[in-house]
C-alpha cells in the first residue's frame, strides 16, 4: 500500500514551513508503516516564475491524482502588481476550485500550554475547541459577474457578485450539520440576512434541513455579531458555518484565540473527501527567509490529512500529541513565544516534533 501526497510549497515561508510537515510525515509513515511517497509541484509565485502562471493544468491534473494535497502558502509583494488573472492568489483559488474543495474545516483550537500566547485572557480562552466550516468554492470569490468597469460619465467602478444556488448551500450546511454530531452537536450559521437576499437563502436551507439533524442545534448569527462574539465568549461556538469570504474573515480572527494565525490548520474537501491541506495563513512575507515561522499550523494540516483523507487517524493522534508534548516542553517559535519559554527556529521547531515522535 502506497499513498502519493502532492506537496505545493509554495512562496514566503511556504518553503519553509512544508519542509518541516515534510519531515515530521516522513518519520509516521516509517514508524506507523504508511508507505507515504511525495511529489513536489509548483503553485503561487514560485509558478509563475517558472510558467507564467500560478497553477498550470498539468499541475492541477497531477494534484487530482494524488491520494492527497499538502500546500505551504502563496503570494507575496514581487507579485502584486501582476494582472488579476495571473496573481498567485489566483493559483489557490483554481486548485480550490478545479478539485471541487468546497468544504473548508478550520479548527480553532487552544493547546492549555498556549493559554497566556492568545491575545484575549486564559479564563475567555481556557478550552476552546470551535471548528469554522466554511465555503470554498463559491460566494462572492467566485461569482459574475466581476470586474473593474468604465461608467458613461468616465469613472470607473469595481463590482463583485455575491451568489449562492441552493445545492451549493446545501452541500456545505450537510458537512457542517454532520461534523456537528460528531462533535458537542451545535451548530451555528452565520450570515448577513438582514441586509443580503443571498443569505435569506442561505439561511433558509439551513432551516429546511434542520430536521434532518435532530440531534445538532441550529442556531443563526449575523456576521458582525459573530466577530464580536468570536473575541466576547469565544467558548459559546461549536462548529460554525458560513461562506467563503465571512469564513475567510472570521477564521483569521478564530486564530488569534488560539494564541497565533501559525497555530491554524485546515482541510478543504470535495464530495469523495479527497482534501488539500495548508496552514490558515499565509505566505507571510515579512519574515520570509529568517527561518522564524511557526511550522505547527502546517504541521497540524498534515495530520488532518492523515486523518480525513488516508485514512490514517492513529499516526494523526501522534502528530498532535508530539506537538502537545514540544508544546509542553516550554518550545515556541516567536509569535507564540510568552516569558519564561524557550524561543526557537523554524526548524528546531519542526526537529522537536520529530523528535517526540
Ligand atoms: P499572512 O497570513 O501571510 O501574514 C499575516 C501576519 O501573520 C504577518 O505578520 C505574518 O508574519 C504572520 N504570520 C503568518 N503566518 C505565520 C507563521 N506561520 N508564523 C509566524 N507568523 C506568521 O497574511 P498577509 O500578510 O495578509 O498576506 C501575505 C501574502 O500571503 C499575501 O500575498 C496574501 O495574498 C497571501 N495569503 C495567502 C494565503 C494562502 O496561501 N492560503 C492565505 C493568506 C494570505
Ligand atoms: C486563505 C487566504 C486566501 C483566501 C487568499 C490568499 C486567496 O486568505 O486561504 O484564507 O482568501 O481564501
Ligand atoms: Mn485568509
Amino acid at each position: 500500500m502506497t499513498k502519493k501526497v502532492m506537496i505545493l510549497p509554495g512562496d514566503g515561508i511556504g518553503p519553509e514551513i512544508v519542509e518541516q510537515a515534510m519531515a515530521v510525515l516522513e518519520v509516521v509513515s516509517g514508524k506507523y508503516h504508511l508507505g507515504l511517497s511525495f511529489e513536489q509541484g509548483l503553485i503561487g509565485g514560485a509558478s509563475i516564475d517558472a510558467h507564467g502562471e500560478p497553477l498550470t493544468d498539468e499541475t492541477l491534473k497531477a494534484a487530482g491524482e494524488c491520494d492527497a494535497v499538502l500546500l505551504g502558502a502563496v503570494g507575496g509583494p514581487q507579485w502584486d502588481t501582476l494582472a488579476r488573472e495571473i496573481r498567485p492568489e489566483k493559483g489557490l483559488l483554481k486548485i480550490r476550485s478545479g478539485l471541487g474543495l468546497y468544504a473548508n474545516l478550520r479548527p480553532a483550537i487552544l493547546y492549555p500550554q498556549l493559554a497566556d500566547a492568545s491575545s484575549l485572557k486564559p479564563e475567555v480562552v481556557a478550552g476552546l475547541d470551535i471548528l469554522i466550516v466554511r465555503e470554498l468554492t463559491g460566494g462572492i470569490y467566485f461569482g459574475e459577474p466581476r470586474g473593474i468597469r468604465t461608467l458613461e460619465n468616465g469613472e470607473r467602478q469595481g463590482y463583485n457578485t455575491y451568489v449562492y444556488s441552493e445545492s451549493e448551500i446545501e452541500r456545505i450546511a450537510r458537512s457542517a450539520f454532520e461534523a456537528a454530531q460528531k462533535r458537542n452537536g451545535k451548530l451555528c450559521s452565520v450570515d448577513k440576512a438582514n441586509v443580503l437576499e443571498v443569505t435569506v437563502l442561505w439561511r433558509e436551507v439551513l432551516d429546511r434541513l434542520a430536521p434532518e439533524y435532530p440531534d445538532v442545534e441550529l442556531s443563526h448569527m449575523y456576521v458582525d455579531n459573530a466577530a464580536m462574539q468570536l473575541v466576547r465568549a469565544p467558548k459559546q461556538f461549536d462548529v460554525m458555518v458560513t461562506g467563503n469570504m465571512f469564513g475567510d474573515i472570521l477564521s483569521d480572527a478564530a486564530a488569534m484565540l488560539t494564541g497565533s494565525i501559525g497555530m491554524l490548520p485546515s482541510a478543504s474537501l470535495n464530495e469523495n473527501g479527497f482534501g488539500l491541506y495548508e496552514p490558515c495563513h499565509g505566505s507571510a512575507p515579512d519574515i520570509a527567509g529568517q527561518g522564524i515561522a511557526n511550522p505547527l499550523a502546517t504541521i497540524l494540516s498534515a495530520a488532518m490529512m492523515l486523518r480525513y483523507s488516508l485514512n490514517m487517524g492513529e499516526a494523526a493522534d501522534a502528530i498532535e500529541a508530539a506537538v502537545s508534548e514540544v508544546l509542553e516542553q516550554g518550545l515556541r517559535t516567536a509569535d507564540i513565544y510568552t516569558e519564561g519559554c524557550r524561543k526557537v527556529s523554524t526548524a528546531e521547531m519542526g526537529a522537536a516534533v520529530v523528535a517526540a515522535l
